[in-house]
């Protein structure tokens, strides 16, 4: 007896070390991971699903596209700016088996809710159905609160919050009646944690997350429609390029700016335009080197395994994002301790100039 009780005891001690180790190498919460060694892929899942993807004019909806294109999805893509979506699609087709008219472009513009509708009914027309709503478009911010208007927020929350939960009613709609689909949403670990010069987009993360995982509970009529959030740490995108900042013009400013100019011209203009080297510092990072953030193919790779397999929440993320993701859940008292030590070091880097993240990854420079 004793044997087996000691032999049990070796047993759990060695899956706990071999889980210790997995999740010391992961960049995905463990049943991500697991999904993606074991579970359904996206290859068989996806192929021939009709896939609505917004903000997919660049960053990880645009890396999204052409992963879904070259495993035989078809596409619709929508974000404001049209060109870009033209370029994507061009590229999707280049890339892949789908023809003209298995990719439709549709401008979108998530804060204008009354066109959501309409939108809808424009792949419904194209496709006949929607098989997968990926919400993906969305802004994120770097500003002190105490430095920020409140229309900032407004802003980020009509974008982010209700844009988002708009369209997925009038596509849940749809679902509703076929009685199946899937709604996809990239949250991010801000939906999990809070974390400083974010204050507005964390909160609405932390409200999509709330209104997601509520919404699930309420289509338990329908186990065939499944409530999908992806919870990404830094990934290599423009999402520096397009933050909200500490007013709204500022904010807008910035963009324009940023999408006509690169690198240090990018910088000298937004100075220039500002007239304050010390507000520039304040307001924009340095985003040209992205090295230290996850490389947007393994975002998306990892995104579409969670939708393969209806992982309810997944993490995308590499350490330390990863590790606070489980404190913030399983002890958050020592995630509080901790993110107000490196929430100090978030805005002094953000007060130099340089990403507000760059210190803190195993990969940079
Ligand atoms: N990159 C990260 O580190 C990270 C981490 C966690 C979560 N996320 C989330 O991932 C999603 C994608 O961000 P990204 O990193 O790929 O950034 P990105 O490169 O800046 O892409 C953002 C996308 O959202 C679209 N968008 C912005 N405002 C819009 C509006 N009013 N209506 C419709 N589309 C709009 C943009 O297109 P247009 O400008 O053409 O409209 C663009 O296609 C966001 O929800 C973001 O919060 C990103």
């Amino acid at each position: 007896m004793a044997w087996l009780c000691l032999a049990l005891a070796g047993g759990a001690l060695l899956a706990l070390l071999v889980q210790l180790l997995r999740w010391r190498r992961a960049d995905g919460d463990l049943t991500l991971l697991w999904a993606e060694k074991w579970g359904k892929k996206p290859e068989h899942e996806l192929r021939g699903k009709v896939v609505w993807v917004t903000g997919a004019s660049s960053g990880i909806g645009e890396e999204l596209s052409y992963q879904l294109a070259k495993l035989g999805a078809l596409l619709a893509i929508s974000a404001r700016r049209e060109d870009e979506l033209q370029r994507v699609k061009k590229k999707c087709l280049q890339i892949s088996s789908l023809s003209e008219n298995d990719i439709l472009v549709l401008r979108l513009d998530l804060t204008d809710r009354s066109s959501h509708e309409a939108a809808t009914n424009s792949v419904l027309k194209h496709f006949g159905k929607i098989d997968v709503l990926v919400n993906n478009g969305g802004r994120s911010q770097r500003s002190l609160f105490v430095d920020t208007n409140l229309d900032v927020y407004n802003a980020i929350i009509e974008l982010n919050y209700l844009g988002t939960i708009s369209l997925t009613k009038h596509v849940l709609n749809h679902m509703i009646q076929r009685k199946k689909g899937k709604i996809v949403t990239v949250s991010s670990v801000m939906g999990i944690m809070g974390a400083p010069l974010a204050t507005g987009y964390c909160a609405s993360k932390h409200a999509l997350q709330g209104f997601f995982n509520s919404l699930r509970t309420e289509l338990t009529d329908y186990p065939e429609i499944s409530v999908i959030q992806i919870c990404p740490g830094p990934v290599q995108s423009q999402i520096i390029q397009n933050v909200f900042t500490e007013n709204l013009a500022k904010s807008s400013k910035i963009n324009v700016l940023c999408c006509s100019f690169g690198g240090e011209a990018r910088i000298f203009w937004t100075q220039l335009c500002l007239g304050s080297a010390v507000l520039a510092a304040q307001s924009i990072e340095n985003s040209g080197d992205q090295s230290h953030k996850m490389p947007t193919d393994r975002c998306a790779r990892l995104t579409l395994v969670s939708v393969a397999n209806d992982v309810q929440e997944a993490w995308i993320s590499d350490h330390p994002y990863l590790a606070v993701c489980y404190l913030w859940q399983y002890a958050p008292t020592w995630a509080w301790w901790l993110m107000n030590r490196m929430g100090k070091r978030r805005i002094q880097n953000f007060k130099s100039g340089i990403d507000a993240d760059a210190s803190y990854s195993r990969k940079k420079k």
